[in-house]
C-alpha cells in the first residue's frame, strides 16, 4: 500500500496542476467575456484595427491621419513599426486614455535580429541546425521585447522553388520538412517561455498561404495549384507553426487558385481554426484587404472589408477598410456580430495572455531596453550561427583553409569592405552600423596573423557597369599568393518587392572574377547574396566558393574564420541552385515522370532541355567540408514494417580527411507506387554528427508507417503498403539507397 503513495501524490499533483491551468485559461476567457460585453460595435471594430506609425513603413501609405485622437477613442487595437520604449510607451498612453484602456499591441518585422542582424533566413536554414536558429530567434525576441515591441511578423514559413522570388531570403528555402522543422525552432525561440515572460514576443506564421509560389517568381503575382500540392508542399510549414503554438498567422497578397488569400475562407477558417485549431488570430497582410479590389474579388472597399473578416481575416493591416466599413456592414446583416466577436476574442485573449490587461507598459522598460542595447553575448551567438551557415560549394587541392602566415593575400571586390550590405533586407539601420557590422577587411585585420601581408582592391560596384578598378585589382592579385574575392548582391536586390528575372551576379562582378583569374593565382570566391544566384564562370575560375548569404552583424569575422579554418564549413543548401535561370523552378522533391531520363544524355526523357543539364548546378542539400566523409552501406533491421511497427536504418559515417568535421546525414524517402504519384525522393529526416579525423559513427533513423503518409486525390493524407526505397546520404543526389516495404 505504502509504495502506491508516491504514485497518488504523484497523479494528484497532476490534476491538481491541470485544474489550475483550466482554471487560469478559464480565467483568461472569462476576462475575454467580460471585457467583450463593456464594448460596443465601434471599440470593438477598433480591435481589428492596425496601423502604421508615425516614424517609418513597411509599405505603401494610407492618407489619413488623425491617427493619434483615434487611438485615444479606442479604433486601434494595434500598431506596426513603431519601436523603442519612448514611443511604444507614449501611444499606449494614448491607448490608456480610451474609454476601456484596451493596451495596444506592438508587431514589428523582426525577420533576422533587432539591434543584432542574424543571417537572413535562408542563410540559418542553411545550418540546418535547429538549436541555433532557435537560439537566433530567441535573441531576436529579447532585444525586440526590451524595446517595447510584443509581437513579430515572424517566421515566414513559405515553401520556395523560384529563386527569382526576392523573398527566397526570408524563408527556409524549398523543402516541407526542413521548412516546418525550421518554422518551429523559431516559433519556440520568438516565444520562448511562454508569454507572461517580458522577452518573450508573439509569433506571426506567414504568409497563409503559397505565397511562395507566385507564378514567374514575381511578387505578389497568382497562384494557381492543386489542393493536393497546397497540402503537401506548401501548408506542412504553418501546420507545424500552428502545432508548435504560433500566436498569429499573417494572411498573403496572392489569390490562391483565383481567390485571394485573405477573403479565403477556406484557408483560414475551414484548414487553420477549423481542421488544425487554431486559437490566435490572423493578420492581414499590408493593405490586403483592400487590394482584394484590385485583384477584381471585390467592388470597393465596404465589400472587401466584409469578405475578409467573414472569411477569418481578424485584424486589418493598414487599409482601413474595417474601420470605415465593418460598423455598417454589420448593421447590414452583411456580417454577423458573431464573426466580430470572435475575432475581438481571439485578439483580446492574446493580450491577456502577453500580460497587457495587468499592465500595459511592462515592456516598455528604459533599463532593460539599455542592457540590451549591446549585447556582447548576442554578438557572439551572431558570430556562431553565422559560421553555421555558410556552405561551401568547392575546393579544389583543398585550397581552403588559407594559411595564417607568411604570405600575401589579395582581397578583391566590392564586398571586402561592404557594411550594411552584409546585413541584407529586413534588418535595421542603426545609426552605428557602420561601427558595429565587420566587414571581410576588418575581419581579416584582426585575424591575420604579423607576417601576412593583405592587399586590397575594389574593382569595381555592386551594381555599375564601370571596369575602371579592375586593373588596380589585377595588380593586387599580381601582388599576391592568394586572391580572396568577396562579391553579390546588395541589400536591396533580394527581399519584398525585389524579385529578379536575372539572378546572375550583378554588374561587373563577373568580368572582374575573369580578369583576376586570367593572372593565375588561385582564386577563392565569397558570394553574400539574398537568394541562390547564377555564378557559372565565377565556379569554373575559383579554386574554391563559399555561399555566404547575408550573414548579419558579425559577417567578416565569421568568413574570416572560416577562411583561416578556425571553423570547418558545414552548411548545406536549403535550395537547389539553377545552372541558369531558364531552369527554374528546379526541386529535387519532383515526380518522376512517364520518361524519366537516366542521366544528361538522355535526352527524350523527362521533359529535358536541348541545351541544359538535368541537374540543378547544386542540389538541395549539397555542402562540402574541408574534410571528407565516407559512408558505409545502409542496414535497415528488417526488410518490410507493418503499420505500428519501426524500421530502423543505420549508416555509418566516417571522417576520412585530416580536420574536424561536421556532417549533416539526411535521410530520402521515395514511395515507388501510390495511388497518385509520388516524388523522386523526400526528405524525412537528418542528424548531425561530428566526427575527429579517422572517427566514425553510426547514425540511426527510425522509420513508421506515419513517415510515409501523403494527401491521396480525396486530400486524405494516409499511408498505402508497397514498395519503398531509402536513401541516406551526404546530399539529395550523392546518396546510398535500400530497399523496404509497407505491408498490411
Ligand atoms: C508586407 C509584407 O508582406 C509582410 O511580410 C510584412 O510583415 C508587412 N508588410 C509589414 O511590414
Amino acid at each position: 500500500m505504502r509504495k502506491h503513495i508516491p504514485i497518488l501524490t504523484f497523479v494528484f499533483i497532476l490534476l491538481l496542476q491541470g485544474f489550475i491551468c483550466y482554471a487560469q485559461k478559464k480565467t483568461i476567457d472569462q476576462k475575454v467575456d467580460s471585457v467583450l460585453k463593456m464594448m460596443t460595435l465601434d471599440e470593438k471594430i477598433g480591435q481589428m484595427n492596425q496601423y502604421n506609425g508615425p516614424w517609418g513603413a513597411t509599405g505603401p501609405l494610407t492618407n489619413d491621419n488623425n491617427l493619434l485622437s483615434q487611438i485615444k477613442e479606442g479604433k486601434v487595437g494595434s500598431m506596426l513599426n513603431v519601436t523603442g520604449v519612448k514611443r511604444t510607451r507614449e501611444l499606449q498612453e494614448l491607448a490608456m486614455q480610451s474609454r476601456l484602456k484596451i493596451p495596444l499591441l506592438f508587431g514589428q518585422d523582426v525577420i533576422h535580429g533587432y539591434r543584432t542582424i542574424f543571417p537572413i533566413p535562408l542563410a540559418e536554414a542553411a545550418s540546418w541546425d535547429m538549436e541555433a536558429i532557435e537560439r537566433s530567434a530567441r535573441i531576436a525576441a529579447t532585444e525586440a521585447s526590451a524595446a517595447g515591441i510584443h509581437w513579430t511578423f515572424a517566421p515566414m514559413v513559405d515553401i520556395a522553388r523560384d529563386p527569382r522570388w526576392g523573398r527566397v531570403m526570408e524563408g527556409a528555402g524549398e523543402d516541407p520538412y526542413l521548412g516546418s522543422m525550421i518554422a518551429v525552432a523559431r516559433v519556440k525561440g520568438f516565444q520562448g517561455k511562454g508569454f507572461g515572460h517580458t522577452d518573450a514576443v508573439m509569433a506571426c506564421a506567414k504568409h497563409f498561404a503559397a505565397y511562395g509560389a507566385a507564378v514567374g517568381g514575381r511578387d505578389y503575382n497568382s497562384v494557381d495549384m492543386s489542393l493536393r500540392q497546397l497540402h503537401e508542399v506548401y501548408l506542412p510549414p504553418f501546420k507545424a507553426a500552428a502545432a508548435a503554438g504560433a500566436a498569429s498567422f499573417m494572411n498573403s497578397f496572392n489569390d490562391l487558385n483565383g481567390i485571394p488569400a485573405t477573403g479565403n475562407s477556406y484557408l483560414q477558417r475551414d484548414i487553420l481554426k477549423k481542421e488544425w485549431g487554431f486559437k490566435g488570430f490572423v493578420v492581414s497582410d499590408w493593405g490586403s484587404v483592400g487590394e482584394m479590389i484590385p485583384h477584381g474579388y471585390a467592388k470597393d472597399n465596404y465589400e472587401a472589408a466584409i469578405l475578409a473578416a467573414n472569411a477569418g481575416s481578424d485584424m486589418d493591416m493598414e487599409s482601413r477598410s474595417y474601420i470605415k466599413n465593418l460598423a455598417q456592414a454589420v448593421k447590414e446583416g452583411k456580417v454577423k456580430i458573431a464573426v466580430i466577436d470572435e475575432a475581438v476574442r481571439r485578439l483580446l485573449k492574446k493580450k491577456f495572455e502577453m500580460g497587457l490587461f495587468d499592465d500595459p507598459y511592462r515592456f516598455c522598460n528604459e533599463e532593460r531596453e539599455k542592457q540590451q542595447w549591446d549585447n556582447q553575448a548576442h554578438l557572439h551567438a551572431e558570430l556562431d550561427i553565422a559560421k553555421r551557415s555558410v556552405v561551401l560549394l568547392k575546393n579544389e587541392q583543398n585550397v581552403l583553409p588559407i594559411k595564417r602566415s607568411d604570405q600575401t593575400i589579395a582581397l578583391i571586390g566590392p564586398f571586402v569592405k561592404a557594411k550594411s550590405d552584409n546585413l541584407g533586407f529586413w534588418s535595421y539601420d542603426w545609426p552605428d552600423d557602420s561601427l558595429r557590422v565587420v566587414s571581410l577587411w576588418e575581419g581579416m585585420q584582426k585575424k591575420a596573423s604579423k607576417g601576412t601581408k593583405l592587399l586590397y582592391a575594389k574593382g569595381c560596384n555592386i551594381i555599375d557597369t564601370s571596369s575602371s578598378g579592375f586593373e588596380e585589382a589585377v595588380e593586387a592579385a599580381n601582388k599576391a599568393d592568394v586572391v580572396i574575392m568577396s562579391i553579390g548582391e546588395a541589400r536591396d536586390m533580394s527581399g519584398e518587392a525585389k524579385s529578379r528575372s536575372n539572378i546572375h551576379l550583378p554588374g561587373v562582378q563577373e568580368e572582374l572574377v575573369k580578369a583576376v583569374a586570367a593572372t593565375g593565382k588561385p582564386i577563392i570566391v565569397l558570394i553574400s547574396a539574398g537568394r541562390p544566384l547564377v555564378f557559372n564562370t565565377v565556379a569554373e575560375k575559383a579554386k574554391a566558393i563559399l555561399y555566404t548569404w547575408w550573414l548579419g552583424t558579425k559577417a567578416g569575422d565569421a568568413m574570416t574564420d572560416i577562411l583561416f579554418g578556425d571553423y570547418n564549413p558545414s552548411g548545406k543548401l536549403p535550395m537547389s541552385f539553377p545552372i541558369t535561370e531558364g531552369q527554374i523552378p528546379v526541386y529535387y522533391n519532383h515526380f518522376n515522370t512517364g520518361r524519366p531520363a537516366k542521366d544528361d544524355n538522355d535526352r527524350f526523357y523527362r521533359s529535358a532541355y536541348t541545351d541544359l543539364s538535368l541537374y540543378p548546378a547544386y542540389p538541395f542539400g549539397f555542402g562540402l567540408s574541408y574534410t571528407h566523409f565516407s559512408y558505409s552501406g545502409i542496414t535497415l533491421n528488417k526488410e518490410s514494417i507493418k503499420p505500428g511497427e519501426t524500421l530502423k536504418a543505420s549508416i555509418t559515417v566516417t571522417n576520412i580527411g585530416s580536420m574536424e568535421g561536421k556532417e549533416t546525414v539526411q535521410l530520402y524517402i521515395r514511395d515507388l507506387v501510390g495511388s497518385v504519384v509520388r516524388p523522386v525522393k523526400e526528405l524525412k529526416g537528418f542528424q548531425q554528427v561530428t566526427l575527429k579525423p579517422g572517427e566514425s559513427k553510426e547514425i540511426y533513423f527510425a522509420i513508421t508507417a506515419n513517415d510515409l503518409r501523403f494527401y491521396n486525390d480525396k486530400l486524405l493524407y494516409k499511408y498505402e503498403p508497397g514498395d519503398f526505397k531509402l536513401f541516406i546520404g551526404t546530399n539529395s543526389r550523392d546518396v546510398k539507397e535500400a530497399d523496404f516495404k509497407l505491408i498490411k
